[in-house]
């Protein structure tokens, strides 16, 4: 699934991984990364490797402290790609999952300033290759990427395990919703107000998000996760029956999905018999 058609390499396609599943339920691939930075190394890795061949990228990206490792390393890679190579960042047409209602595009805490700081920025790509959904106008997101032909390769994380979303698609969000603008929860409030000097009172309380139907029909999907505090998401979404008290098990039915873990997420998996 990861070689694409490039000739093989005698080094291994990933490295840092300590365990590799193919998760017996669903197909989904889990990879238990040795450590939480090498979440991000792997991400890197398969997102470069799951990228068509020909023609411009369509890529779907997260915000956050867990992808922030993943665009340290696809800057490195980048450095070694020529700028019109079509898998150098510059090139990608990218749609990110969410932006906060209310905040000015340049407002620091805004998901177009982390862009701007993580990706944007090191890559020097060009603001007319790179989308956010509009909370004054989320509907016109799907039209959007369908015009780019979808996504080959959507990038995304998952929320804690009181508010186990992903986007900012909170629990009872349907599985065949499209973009728009959600509420977040009081859970992923608290969680984000780390961005807000820990004043969750300072948290933009709706963000446009990208839907669980637009996600679903992503080519490929990679999920992120690192910390304790989401082990039992992940554990949810993988092994209960899907349903909307767990948005990601929406992916249940996907084909393509990997799921990128930390050691203190995979020794939950473990523990709870889920074979890694
Ligand atoms: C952000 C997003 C969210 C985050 C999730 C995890 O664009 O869509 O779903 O991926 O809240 O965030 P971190 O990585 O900060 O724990």
């Amino acid at each position: 699934m990861f070689e694409g058609s490039e000739p093989r390499s005698t080094r291994p396609i990933i490295s840092h991984v300590t365990a590799l599943k193919q998760h017996a339920n669903h197909g989904h691939l889990i990879l238990a990364a040795q450590d939480t930075k090498a979440v991000g190394t792997i991400a890197a890795t398969l997102l470069m490797k799951l990228l068509p061949q020909h023609g411009d990228p369509v890529v779907a990206l997260p915000t956050g402290s867990t992808p922030i490792d993943m665009y340290k390393e696809i800057a490195l890679k980048a450095l070694e790609l020529p700028r019109d190579h079509s898998h150098h960042p510059a090139r990608w047409i990218t749609f990110n999952l969410d932006e906060y209602d209310g905040l000015q595009y340049n407002d620091p805490q805004s998901y177009h300033a982390f862009m701007q700081e993580h990706f944007f920025g090191p890559n020097h790509t060009a603001a007319d290759r790179n989308f956010f959904p509009d909370p004054k106008a989320p509907k016109a997101y799907d039209t959007l990427i369908r015009s780019y032909g979808g996504i080959d390769v959507l990038v995304a994380g998952i929320g804690v395990n009181e508010s186990p979303h992903i986007a900012f698609q909170e629990k009872g969000s349907s599985f065949e919703g499209r973009t728009s603008l959600v509420k977040l929860s009081a859970s992923t409030i608290q969680a984000n107000a780390r961005f807000f000097e820990g004043r969750p009172e300072c948290v933009p309380t709706h963000a446009a998000s990208m839907g669980l139907r637009t996600i679903q029909d992503a080519r490929n999907i990679l999920i992120l996760a690192s910390g304790e505090h989401k082990a039992r998401s992940v554990y949810e979404a993988l092994t209960l029956p899907p349903s909307t008290d767990r948005p990601a098990s929406c992916l249940q039915g996907h084909h393509s999905v990997t799921w990128i873990v930390c050691p203190k997420i995979a020794a939950y998996l473990s523990a709870h018999g889920v074979e890694l």
